[in-house]
Parts: structure tokens; sequence; C-alpha cells
């Protein structure tokens, strides 16, 4: 049901994960988690800044599904950058799941002491705690500033990308050390503009898919893993339901094509860290 792609470190990873960023912690992500593992999702994408991992590991244990089953990634908040903090940060992450590993773990925003905290990651990896460790926001600049000093190359780069935004500078990079595309906001977060697109409509129409299975369909055929997200039951269904047409060479030409070269996200944009550390704060 759902295609598996295989990371530098050997680790098997789901290509389609199900995103929790802005689903509340007040149920409704323990309801959309247990919705989609139901729909036959096997990879739930999380982070500390979502504030909402203890749902997910909620929704995962009371789905009866072997932990073994579900690969999950979740994320180091800028709060817990540098050696030190990140070891606590990890220890949060486990305990909020209430796993005793976690298959992904990311850098989730590439600013501060990200040096530091990768080598409490690599330590972690190595421990077993964490399986695969990975990188995310991470622009060809930022990259080249901070990979070449790591001791153990990233599995994954979570990066914004869609038909409209497909980072075809980092991804070059990326695909020198086989690291794999993670896609955040693979819908353009629910941009009306994609999502009405006419060339991807009319590709949809003759698989008798929908414009959001057309996109999922593009960037997994480009080798990326996605991470949709919805709270509604049909359309997180439908977004898994993607692995029964393949695009044509001319096809994936054509989405190729509407590619902008722009992102809505800049990483690089000055005073971006300053933003996230004060917009998003983890107090314990
Ligand atoms: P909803 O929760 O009502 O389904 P992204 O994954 O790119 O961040 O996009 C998420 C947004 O896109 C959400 O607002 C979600 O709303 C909407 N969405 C998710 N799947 C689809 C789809 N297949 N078609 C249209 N909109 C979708």
């Amino acid at each position: 049901m759902n295609n598996t792609i295989t990371l530098n470190d050997g680790i098997k990873i789901p290509a389609v994960g199900f995103g929790t960023f802005l689903i509340p912690p007040d149920g409704s992500t323990y309801k959309a988690v247990r919705e989609a593992l139901d729909a036959g999702y096997r990879h739930i994408d999380t982070a500390t800044a979502y504030y909402n991992e203890e749902e997910v590991g909620r929704a995962v244990r009371d789905s009866g599904i072997p932990r073994e089953e579900v690969f999950i990634t979740s994320k180091l908040w800028v709060s817990h950058f540098g050696y030190d903090r990140a070891k606590l940060g990890i220890e949060r992450s486990l305990k909020k799941l209430g796993m005793d590993y976690i298959d992904l773990y990311l850098v989730h925003q590439p600013y501060g002491d990200v040096l530091g905290a990768w080598k409490a990651m690599e330590e972690a990896k190595a421990e077993g705690k964490l399986r695969s460790i990975g990188v995310s926001n991470m622009t060809p600049k930022i990259w080249n500033s901070l990979v070449p000093q790591f001791g153990v190359m990233p599995s994954v780069n979570q990066i914004e990308c869609n038909p409209f935004s497909q980072q075809k500078a980092i991804r070059e990079i990326m695909a020198e050390n086989d690291v794999k595309v993670e896609c955040w906001g693979p819908l353009g977060q629910g941009s009306k503009d994609l999502l009405m697109n006419e060339a991807i409509r009319s590709i949809g129409e003759r698989y008798g898919k929908n414009v959001g299975q057309v996109i999922l369909r593009f960037e997994v055929q480009e080798g990326m893993i996605v991470l949709p997200k919805s709270t509604n039951p049909e359309r997180i269904k439908s977004n898994l339901d993607i692995f029964d047409f393949t695009l044509t060479d001319d096809e994936m030409a054509a989405i190729r094509a509407l590619d902008t070269g722009k992102t809505k996200h800049d990483p690089d944009a000055p005073g971006v860290g300053e933003y996230l550390i004060n917009n998003y704060p983890i107090n314990d």
C-alpha cells in the first residue's frame, strides 16, 4: 500500500508519511493520527515544536499496531541545541512519545549550535535511541556551512517542496551523498493556485485521480518522501491512494515545468532563527 525508500544508512522509510504540523494537541492530533493509521499510514511525522508528540505516541499505542511497524519521526527544537541541551531534548521526545526509540530524528531548524546538537544525535544513533538522523530546512548555503563538519551524513533534509517550489539546487547537492528529500507542505500547504492547477487536474482526469493525488505521486516518482497533512478523513485516505498509477515521462516533465524556483519560506533570510526561537517556545 505504501512504497518504501531505503535511506543512506540502510533504514527503510515509507514514502508517504502523515504530517502533524499545526494539528493541535487538544485531541485533534490523536484523532487524526488514529484516522491515518486506520487508513494504512505507517509513518507519522511530528516534532517537539508541534507540541503534539504525546498525542502521536498515544495514538500509535492505542492503535494496537506493533511499534516496529510504524515509522516515527520527531525533531529537536532550537531551544535544545548544543551538545548537552540536545541530550535532554532527545530524552524529552522519547518520554513524550512514550517510546524507547525514534525511527528518524531531525535538527528541526538550522540555527544556533547545530554542530553540538548533531554530535549528541550521532551518539544517540550509536546507542540505538535514534535509528536514523537528519536535518531540515537546509538551503545550499546552510548545508555547505554545516554538513561538511558532521561526522555522520544526514539521511534526509526535510524542506518545503511542491510542484511550484521544486528545490532543484539543494536537491542536486543532496543527491551527491544519497541524502533523501522529505517534502513538507507537499500540497503547497493547501494553496488554491496549486490545488486548482489546470495542467495537473487534466493529468489526474486520465487516471481518475484528484489534483492532490497527482502532486503526491509526482513527488514520490521524483524519489522524494512526502508528508501530506489533513484532518479530513476522506483526504487522509485519498492522499495515500497514489500507488496504483504511474505518471509518464511527458507528464512528469509537464509538472517539472511548473517550478517557479521560489519558496514561501526562506531559511537564509536574516532574523529567521530569532523569530522561530521567540515564537515557538519550549519551556520544559
Ligand atoms: P484539510 O485538513 O481540510 O484536508 P500540506 O500537506 O501541503 O501542508 O497541505 C495541508 C493543507 O492542504 C491542509 O489545509 C489540508 O486541509 C489541505 N489538504 C490536504 N490534502 C488535500 C487534498 N488532497 N486536496 C486538497 N486539500 C488538501
